[in-house]
């Protein structure tokens, strides 16, 4: 059992021995050696927790380290530092055996179901392989009650009408749906979703959200979910975590931080839902460029492009601070140092937009969708 350092238990911080956690990151980091010797910060200092039956989304913009976490937590390579903990142990694997056993617990679902899907294999061969994988070498009807029940899970009913089909025979979203059934047939306790729904149909992503809102109270799956949109975030995650180029910025109830953001990066991100390119363009418009993660800003490594700058933004690193119950931003403004910067307002900066609209990026009623013939 890895014991955690005494500052890094506490407020908003990593609770050792609370039943509902399943899988802990402690100060994860990970660097990137790039072209020779130059080293890419992709991921610093980040801790997480994921509950059973809960789900946190990791929002912020592209190349924050969102992906990089998840894959670091799937175990898939290496973290440059830090500590994964599995219901509190030390979780880090090493062999391939050791590694089958976790990611039979921990299961990743990526973006594009067609890229993740073999196309010459039907969904009978995808599901029966993870089942034996996962389950041992299951036979006539023991195996097909399972893959009726996989098929089940997931709203593709009747099996019948699904099981003997090629991916190129299903529309995206029963695509992703077969994609989660064959994660499910591992029996999970945490799924990392990176960004299930971006490539899919705006029509079919609320269908989607929907289904693992279903594994989570149903199962009570641990979720990771991986967005660019922070609508989706409030529509879906019970807490959320913001990321700005390779750090945590702001934590909270899902709730609190979308509709009352603290971190002066969250606000701007909230003001330019539901297009997150529209973000990047009017930050680097109003303030340079965003930050190369070879050489990140010293300090607050928002600095360059936040309104409210001061000496200290630009040459101490703000940790994650209390901002309200279970909330924390990683903003000096919020310190009780003397030389702490103002905040104002940060739309008088970058101008006003329209609140968040969930509805235009989760649109349409998609409960229907796995039943589409
Ligand atoms: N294998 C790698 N080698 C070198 N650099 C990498 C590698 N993987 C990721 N990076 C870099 O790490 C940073 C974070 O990448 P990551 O894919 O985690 O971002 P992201 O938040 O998932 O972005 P997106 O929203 O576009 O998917 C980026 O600068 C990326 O170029
Ligand atoms: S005020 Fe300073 S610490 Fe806060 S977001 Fe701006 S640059 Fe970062
Ligand atoms: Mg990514």
């Amino acid at each position: 059992m890895t014991s955690l350092p005494p500052d890094r238990v506490g407020y908003g911080r990593i609770l050792p021995g609370d039943a509902a956690t399943v899988l802990q990151a402690v100060q994860l980091s990970k660097h990137f050696r790039h072209r020779g010797r130059r080293v890419v910060h992709a991921v610093d200092d980040v801790d997480l927790e994921l509950q059973k039956g809960r789900v946190v989304a990791l929002v912020g913009e592209s190349g924050s380290g969102k992906s990089t976490i998840a894959r670091l937590l799937a175990q898939l390579m290496p973290a440059t530092s830090g500590t994964i903990l599995l219901h509190g142990e030390d979780a880090r694997v090493r062999g391939q055996r050791a590694f089958r056993r976790y990611v039979g617990r921990v299961q990743m679902i990526f973006q594009d179901p067609f890229g993740s899907l073999n196309p010459v294999h039907t969904v009978r061969y995808v599901l029966t392989r993870s089942l034996r994988i996962h389950r041992g070498r299951l036979r006539g009807d023991e195996l097909e009650a399972a893959l009726a029940e996989l098929l089940g899970r997931v709203q593709l009913t009747p099996a019948e009408r699904y099981i003997d089909k090629f991916p190129h025979e299903l529309s995206g979203g029963q695509r992703q749906r077969v994609a989660i059934a064959r994660a499910l047939a591992a029996n999970p306790e945490v799924l990392l979703a990176d960004e299930p729904i971006s490539m899919l149909d705006v029509s079919i992503r609320l269908g989607i959200l929907n289904l693992l809102r279903d594994l989570r109270d149903r199962l009570g799956i641990a979720i990771l979910y991986i967005t660019h949109d922070i609508a989706s975030a409030r529509y879906f995650a019970d807490r959320t975590m913001v990321m700005y180029a390779g750090r945590v910025v702001e934590t909270g109830d899902s709730e609190s931080v979308t509709q009352d953001p603290k971190h002066p990066y969250t606000q701007l991100l909230i003001r330019s839902a539901p297009d997150p390119d529209d973000l990047e363009a009017r930050a680097r418009g109003a303030r340079g460029e965003a930050p190369s993660l070879v050489d990140p800003p010293s300090g607050c490594r928002f600095n360059p492009r936040c309104p409210f700058a001061t000496e200290v933004c630009r040459t101490e690193t703000p940790p994650l601070m209390p901002v309200g119950e279970g909330r924390e931003a990683a903003c000096w403004g919020y310190s009780d140092r003397d030389d702490r910067p103002v905040l104002g307002s940060v739309l008088d900066t970058y101008g006003e937009r329209p609140a968040i609209d969930v509805s235009a990026i989760l649109d349409g009623d998609a409960a229907t969708e796995g039943a589409r013939p």
